[in-house]
């Protein structure tokens, strides 16, 4: 199992003892004392699973944070009806991380909610920024107080939060933070939807429905040759099929800047959809040509 560490002090030490250890072992094929984290809310299903395997391969000492964030929760919102399943969770890390860090609120944030915080900027207020005001601030925060804590050579972090993605990427470049970013390609069910620790709360209907999000995608893909127009299009119409599907945003985004394509872009480009099924509230995304 791996080890369980809950407070700050005590997590920095096994980091330290863990690179001594790669240093002065030197029999691991890893780069010497590399250290990659994984920061996760927890409650982990095989998309999560699949960015710790992809920290184990890149080798040496892996952590997994698990820390429902107050800070990137809006009034509102289910940051108390947060699935919080830790001893499930650690189960699961059996074999793929050396490290579970599950910190307290408290630890977090000694003082109560952070006063200070890291801000996204621009393209932290566009689509999930645009539906959850704040809600990047607080990643941001979270995160790199993370990477002040473990210091990773690599994070991970999974490409379905493709805009989490990019504000992260930001925040790395703008404050050059010491750190490379690996990001691991979305997990789905054998019928499409993406790997989400909310799919927990859809009913078998709403189940049903929260399709049409991946297939909106799938058929956007294949309309993109003919351009963006055509690729909205074709998602908006698989959308209008499902009336139990309420749109909150669909855009077709250049990838390097997060900002809407225009109807003449040619070349790579990021289909974003989010949309509440039920009470239930999800988002994914797909590259695509147009
Ligand atoms: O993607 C998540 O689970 C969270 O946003 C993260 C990156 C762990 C920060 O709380």
């Amino acid at each position: 199992m791996p080890e369980i560490i809950t407070t700050i002090a005590e997590l920095r030490a096994r980091v330290a003892e863990a690179r001594r250890w790669a240093h002065q072992d030197g029999s691991s094929d890893a780069p010497v004392g590399r250290v990659v984290l994984v920061p996760t809310m927890g409650a982990l299903h095989d998309g999560h699973l699949r960015l710790v395997s992809s920290a184990r391969d890149l080798g040496g000492f892996v952590v997994v944070s698990i820390f429902v964030n107050p800070l990137q929760f809006g009034p509102g919102e289910d940051l108390d009806r947060y699935p919080r399943t830790l001893d499930a969770d650690v189960a699961a890390l059996e074999g793929l991380a050396d490290v579970v860090f599950a910190p307290t609120a408290s630890e977090m944030y000694p003082h109560g909610p952070s006063e200070t915080r890291v801000t996204a900027g621009a393209s932290g207020s566009l689509f999930e920024g645009a539906s959850r005001p704040g809600h990047f601030d607080g990643v941001l925060t979270v995160v790199s107080k993370l990477f002040n804590i473990v210091q990773p050579d690599v994070a991970v972090f999974g490409q379905k939060d493709a805009q989490q993605v990019h504000v992260i990427g930001r925040m790395v470049d703008d404050l050059n933070l010491p750190v490379s970013i690996a990001v691991v390609d979305t997990v789905r069910e054998s019928d499409g939807l993406a790997l989400s620790s909310r799919n927990r709360y859809l009913e078998e209907d709403d189940r049903l429905a929260a399709v049409t999000l991946s297939r909106a995608l799938a058929e956007a893909a294949e309309a993109a040759a003919a351009g963006v127009g055509e690729a909205l299009a074709a998602a908006h119409a698989r959308v209008a099929a499902e009336p139990a599907v309420k749109l909150d945003y669909l855009a077709i985004v250049d990838p390097e800047t997060f900002r809407e394509a225009s109807p003449d872009h040619h070349g790579p480009a990021l289909m974003l959809i989010a949309a509440r099924v039920g009470t239930t509230r999800l988002i994914d995304n797909a590259r695509l040509t147009t």
